[in-house]
């Protein structure tokens, strides 16, 4: 154990007796799915309903695409909506919404029924039929909600895209999608004020081949241009459709999203998921990893839409299980600090689920700002996207979870689709910084290039058997989606998840961030060459590199390293400004370097490889490795100089 636990701070923390007694989850989950995976996810899979029983719990033979729940067919949305209606509780609230400028809504269960069907008639008008593509690009408002559900009653398969991206990666991924419709807001409130989101898809989709109609709310009242006959207001179109719909039920495996993420090339992922493994999967670890008490808690999640947090447990996840809770559109200090935390106040929220980053920013804050709250109803907190340190970690429990909040530390991916290694809430005692064991019915391992590590060692993080929610390829790209995931271990036929992690003498696992090219900055996935693409893409640039150099707030921070190409004249800041800017405007800001420099020189080695490492120790400031292999070491200097 290399975890710095100084002696005034307990190495685990053990549930409390009270929350072991009411967890949902006991630690006979682990043995039942011990003995028998397969019957174990049949189990779980009974939690929804299906229209037509499944025959094969899985179909593996043709991997390393899955078939599970093989013959059965179902529909997603009945699942997350009109079967709590039909189970008598459509007078529940679904979603608390809160809107950035302060005003709200209270969604019930039959009032979700009537939006999504209303959705699911106008998509019907415009001629969409199942295993069409839309693209989603909102901020978090119903309607997004609304609109992602209404496709899955259609067998559409939705593609949201974060609305903090940029046009050119709007039409990246529309056009690889090949979307029909488009559904985005005239503007999005950011920190009390409109900002334009319209423009960006009009920018977008000139040109884009597939798109037939851009769907619009109306947010924020702002002015937008308009295509006569491509263009549709939500509330001409969607509004005053019928609120009756009848579901009808799709394959197992009919497409329900593609959702894109940064992969080791410039391009995106389209990461494909499909219908009943991913829903079953979703359901079943909200309900166990955040004890799920549907008459009582209050959920909330605070990621976006645009990520697959928001797919699987704001959508997905917690709407099949029945759950009420909070849905946020803004940022977390607008109009000031304290917005999380009222919000908790106001609605007496029992679970929250966050990233690692946003508890540094409170840290950063000062607890001075929860502590003027009453937080008390908070009985369970969540963490994902990054590994959260051992400081965060107490701090979290102790000023947001009262001291015995139980922390789930969730280690999953866009392309496992759920929660995979956590804490059971109310059976594992947690160590502040490890993930700690896979799920019951998760099969994952540190690993060696050929086998399981020993106790103490470090790894590559490895899943060994096929599990519901995996990912069915690459939209596309089915030859990337082998490579990528599959040829590392080709032999044993383990999925490549792109982390390390280290076992430690209890077996516990401690995940240690990605060994691949992408970085992991506030908790979002962007790789080096997607940020270097951008930079060359700029006229004065004749070759970037980018590295993710540790920070203390966002986990990393970016730093590109820029040569310009001959007869550029260096204007520093400016063009070092502008540099900033391209990649913001090819990507999105949150892909913009933290520091760029531009150098005479990159270090590569003999072979013409750039040495990241070396860029690395440059960029945080340490003495340089070994530089044996450098072509000519005394490019450092230069590099150190500029
Ligand atoms: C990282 C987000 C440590 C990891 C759900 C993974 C984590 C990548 C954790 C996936 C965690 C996610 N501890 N690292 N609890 N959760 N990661 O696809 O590097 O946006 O491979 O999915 O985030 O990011 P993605």
């Amino acid at each position: 154990m290399t975890d710095t636990v100084s002696p005034s701070h307990p190495v685990s923390y053990p549930p409390s007796p009270e929350f072991a007694a009411q967890a949902n989850a006991t630690a006979d989950l682990y043995a039942a799915a011990e003995k028998d995976s397969l019957a174990f996810w049949a189990e779980q899979a009974d939690r929804l309903h299906w229209e037509t029983p499944y025959q094969e719990v899985l179909d593996w033979s043709d991997a390393p695409v899955a078939k599970w729940f093989v013959g059965g067919t179902l529909n997603v949305a009945y699942n997350c909506v009109d079967r709590h209606v039909a189970d008598g509780r459509g007078d529940q609230v679904a979603i608390h919404w809160e809107g950035e400028p302060g005003d709200s809504r209270d969604i019930t269960y039959s009032e979700l029924l009537a939006d999504v069907s209303r959705a699911a008639n106008a998509f019907t008008a415009l001629g969409l039929v199942a295993g069409d593509r839309v693209a989603i690009y909102m901020p978090m408002i119903p309607e997004a909600i609304v609109s992602m559900l209404a496709c899955a009653r259609l067998g559409l398969t939705h593609g949201v895209i974060f609305a903090g991206f940029s046009s050119a990666a709007v039409r990246q991924r529309v056009d690889d999608a090949g979307a029909r419709l488009v559904i985005t807001t005239d503007g999005q409130w950011r920190r009390g004020k409109p900002a334009p989101l319209k423009a960006a898809v009009d920018e977008a989709v000139d040109g884009a081949e597939s798109v037939e109609h851009v769907l619009v709310v109306n947010r924020t009242g702002s002015d937008v241009d308009w295509v006569e006959g491509r263009d549709l207001w939500w509330h001409d179109t969607v509004t005053p459709a019928s609120p009756e719909h009848t579901a009808e039920a799709f394959d197992s495996e009919h497409p329900l999203f593609i959702l894109y993420t940064s992969g080791t090339t410039g391009k995106p992922k389209g990461i494909l998921h499909t219908s009943g493994g991913y829903l079953t999967q979703a359901s079943y670890t909200h309900y166990n990893v955040f004890d799920l008490k549907r008459d009582t808690d209050v959920y909330w999640c605070t990621a976006d839409i645009g990520w697959i947090t928001g797919h699987s447990y704001i959508v997905y996840g917690p709407l099949s299980n029945g759950a009420t809770q909070v849905v946020y559109e803004g940022t977390p200090n607008s109009p000031d600090e304290h917005r999380h935390w009222n919000i908790v106040e106001k609605y007496g929220v029992t679970i929250y689920y966050t990233a690692p980053t946003l508890v540094r920013t409170f840290m950063k804050w000062g607890r001075q700002i929860p502590d003027a709250h009453d937080l008390s109803t908070i009985r369970l907190l969540g963490s994902v996207g990054e590994p959260i340190n051992p400081e965060a970690w107490r701090w979290y429990r102790e000023v947001i979870g009262g001291n015995s909040a139980p922390i789930v530390d969730t280690w999953w991916q866009t392309e496992t689709g759920a929660i995979m290694i956590s804490p059971l809430p109310g059976v594992t005692a947690t160590k502040p910084g490890s993930a700690q064991t896979p799920l019951p019915g998760i099969a994952a391992r540190v690993v060696d290039e050929t086998k399981p590590v020993e106790l103490g060692e470090s790894g590559f993080l490895v899943i060994e058997k096929p599990w519901p929610s995996m990912l069915r390829g690459i939209w596309g790209d089915m030859d990337r989606y082998r490579d990528t995931y599959w040829s590392h271990f080709a032999e044993q036929g383990w999925y490549f998840a792109g982390d390390g992690a280290r076992l430690d003498e209890d077996g516990d696992l401690w995940v240690l961030g990605r060994v691949d090219d992408v970085m992991n900055v506030s908790g979002h996935r962007i790789s080096t060459s997607e940020v270097e693409s951008a930079l060359v893409g700029h006229p004065a640039v004749a070759e970037a590199a980018v590295v993710g150099a540790s920070d203390e707030t966002t986990g990393q921070g970016i730093v590109a390293f820029v040569i310009l190409r001959e007869g550029v004249e260096n204007t520093g800041e400016a063009l070092i400004k502008e540099l900033k800017a391209q990649v913001a405007t090819d990507i999105s800001p949150i892909a913009r370097p933290r520091d760029l420099k531009i150098v005479p020189e990159l270090p590569k080695t003999r072979s013409g490889k750039i040495m990241r490492r070396l860029l690395r120790d440059v960029a945080e400031g340490r003495d340089l490795g070994d530089t044996s292999s450098l072509v000519d070491p005394k490019v450092f200097e230069a590099i150190r100089g500029s």
